[in-house]
């Protein structure tokens, strides 16, 4: 038994031995070729290096990260944290001089989801073209896909934010239940970088906002203090488990909603805006986003409602025609978005004399 696996032994030293005199023989034959080797490697490592620096330099232009004097850099954001006073928003991606005109009327904040870019292309190529002049500035808010921030800006996003600079990347994570957060992120990103804007319009990406129809109803406005949009009053949270927006006791105690304003699109006056703003700071966080600002918070501050049955939360037929009259329509689809922008600022299409 010990001779044989002595005999093994050997015959595996003897192996491995065969097998480095080959190595080192090669290792002397190809010294040359290695010489290329190791040039081709050095040189795909400096490639890396420099695709490196240039994302990083990228992402620098982009990142906008508040930190603290004390040199804290916080990535969580939860209500208890919300409550001492502090502004906890940082931003991924900003655009800080959007608003950089002196005279702007309008900012348009659409709340979009990162991966919806045909939705954010078919406003761009809609009314939100039309929209942005001199006086009116669009930009959209999106939220991240994970928890660490840098690692989702992918080809396609960082090509977006680039081409378009209508970017605004807060650092939340994008889910149902944190829109309240991003229009929190909405307020604090116009509070601090569009202030001297007279209105904000809160709107979604499957909206469309007739544009020219919204200005006359500001422009008749006497009151300079207020939330415009489709008042809901007598609401009740639902207690049916089975809904989508199902609401426990224990997250709002109330038997009624307060008065609101309809989510899909709302104006606010930005002489109310900060006070708005505070108001989501001392009030206790919900998770709809419409209940909680322009209800919960709107009252906490003491901001009056104006109410506007043509901001429907109605959905249009895909031609739109019903949309020339009004000022905004819901659920529209991206592809159905041209043919409602086409009806609506068209004239002489003839497909909305023949549909009446
Ligand atoms: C980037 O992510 C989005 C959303 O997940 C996806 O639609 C897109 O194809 C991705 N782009 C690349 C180049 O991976
Ligand atoms: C909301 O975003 C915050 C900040 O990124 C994150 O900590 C939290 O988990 C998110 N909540 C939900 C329900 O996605
Ligand atoms: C921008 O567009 C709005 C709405 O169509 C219009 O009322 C306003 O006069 C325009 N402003 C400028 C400076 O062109
Ligand atoms: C909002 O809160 C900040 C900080 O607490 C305060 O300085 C500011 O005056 C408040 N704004 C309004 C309009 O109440």
């Amino acid at each position: 038994m010990r001779l044989m696996l002595f005999i093994a032994f050997e015959w595996k030293r003897d192996v491995l031995l065969q097998q480095y005199i080959s190595i080192e023989r090669m290792w002397r034959i190809h010294r040359k070729k290695n010489n290329v080797c190791i040039t081709i490697l050095t040189c795909v490592c400096l490639g890396n290096l420099l695709l490196y620096i240039a994302f990083t330099n990228l992402r620098a232009e982009y990142v906008k990260i508040k930190h603290h004097s004390d040199g804290r850099i916080q990535t969580k954001l939860n209500v208890k944290e919300m409550e001492d006073g502090e502004e906890h928003e940082r931003y991924i991606v900003n655009e800080p001089f959007k608003c950089n005109q002196r005279n702007v009327d309008l900012i348009i904040v659409v709340c979009s989801s990162l991966d919806h870019f045909k939705q954010r292309k078919a406003i761009r190529e809609t009314w939100g073209n039309s929209a942005e002049n001199e006086s009116v500035k669009l930009v959209f808010l999106v939220g991240t896909w994970l928890q660490s921030r840098f690692s989702k800006i992918n080809i396609t996003f960082s090509k977006e934010i680039s081409t378009y600079r209508d970017i605004v990347q807060g650092d939340f994570i994008d889910s149902y239940r944190n829109l309240t957060l991003k229009s929190i992120y909405m307020l604090h990103w116009v509070k601090t970088y569009c202030s001297h804007a007279d209105f904000l319009l809160k709107t979604d990406d499957d909206m469309y906002i007739n544009i020219p129809n919204l200005f006359k109803a500001l422009n008749k406005q006497i009151l300079t203090k207020f939330l415009m949009g489709n008042l809901i009053s007598g609401a009740k949270p639902v207690q049916d488990k089975s809904s989508k927006w199902y609401t426990p006791k224990n997250t709002f105690p109330e038997v009624y909603y307060p008065p609101y304003l309809s989510g899909t699109s709302y104006i606010i006056s930005i002489s109310v805006l900060s006070k708005l703003y505070n108001a989501t700071k001392s009030s206790k966080y919900f998770w709809l986003e419409d209940v909680f600002i322009t209800g919960v918070c709107a009252k906490a501050a003491g901001i009056f409602h104006i109410h506007r049955n043509d901001m429907t939360f109605n959905t249009p037929e895909p031609f739109g025609c019903s949309l020339k009259s009004l000022i905004s329509g819901h659920k529209i689809k991206w592809q159905n978005m041209y043919s409602v922008y086409q009806a609506v600022i068209n004239d002489d299409s003839g497909v909305c004399d023949k549909s009446k």
